[in-house]
Protein backbone atom coordinates (compact mmCIF):
# COMPACT_ATOMS: atom_id res chain seq x y z
CA UNK A 1 0.00 0.00 0.00
CA UNK A 2 1.14 3.78 -0.53
CA UNK A 3 1.67 5.53 2.43
CA UNK A 4 2.58 8.94 1.46
CA UNK A 5 0.56 9.77 -2.20
CA UNK A 6 2.47 12.87 -2.79
CA UNK A 7 5.87 10.83 -3.77
CA UNK A 8 4.72 7.76 -4.16
CA UNK A 9 6.11 5.60 -1.16
CA UNK A 10 4.96 2.71 -0.15
CA UNK A 11 5.12 0.66 3.29
CA UNK A 12 7.47 -1.80 1.41
CA UNK A 13 9.82 1.42 0.33
CA UNK A 14 9.57 2.52 4.33
CA UNK A 15 10.07 -0.43 5.68
CA UNK A 16 13.59 -1.23 2.71
CA UNK A 17 14.56 2.44 4.26
CA UNK A 18 14.80 1.07 7.84
CA UNK A 19 16.66 -2.04 6.88
CA UNK A 20 19.44 0.26 5.01
CA UNK A 21 19.80 1.65 8.36
CA UNK A 22 17.15 4.76 8.70
CA UNK A 23 16.32 5.24 12.74
CA UNK A 24 14.30 8.43 12.16
CA UNK A 25 11.91 10.05 10.58
CA UNK A 26 14.35 12.96 8.94
CA UNK A 27 16.94 9.67 7.91
CA UNK A 28 13.59 8.24 6.76
CA UNK A 29 12.96 11.05 4.61
CA UNK A 30 16.50 11.64 3.33
CA UNK A 31 15.83 7.78 2.51
CA UNK A 32 12.06 7.99 0.61
CA UNK A 33 10.86 11.35 0.32
CA UNK A 34 7.98 10.42 2.58
CA UNK A 35 5.99 13.47 4.03
CA UNK A 36 7.97 16.07 2.32
CA UNK A 37 5.16 17.78 0.62
CA UNK A 38 1.56 18.17 2.08
CA UNK A 39 2.63 16.07 5.13
CA UNK A 40 -1.00 14.12 5.84
CA UNK A 41 0.90 10.89 5.59
CA UNK A 42 3.58 11.86 8.51
CA UNK A 43 1.58 9.72 11.25
CA UNK A 44 1.22 6.62 9.05
CA UNK A 45 4.75 6.77 8.17
CA UNK A 46 6.05 7.48 11.45
CA UNK A 47 4.24 4.13 12.57
CA UNK A 48 5.25 1.87 10.01
CA UNK A 49 8.85 2.94 10.62
CA UNK A 50 8.40 2.33 14.25
CA UNK A 51 7.06 -1.18 13.51
CA UNK A 52 9.62 -2.03 11.14
CA UNK A 53 12.03 -0.68 13.75
CA UNK A 54 10.87 -2.75 16.01
CA UNK A 55 10.75 -6.07 13.98
CA UNK A 56 14.65 -6.16 13.27
FE1 LIG B 1 2.94 12.21 1.98
FE2 LIG B 1 1.46 14.17 1.03
S1 LIG B 1 0.91 12.10 1.30
S2 LIG B 1 3.49 14.30 1.75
Amino acid sequence: MYVCVCNSVSDKAVRKAVANGARNFIELQQATGVGTCCGKCVGCAREVMLDAIEAE
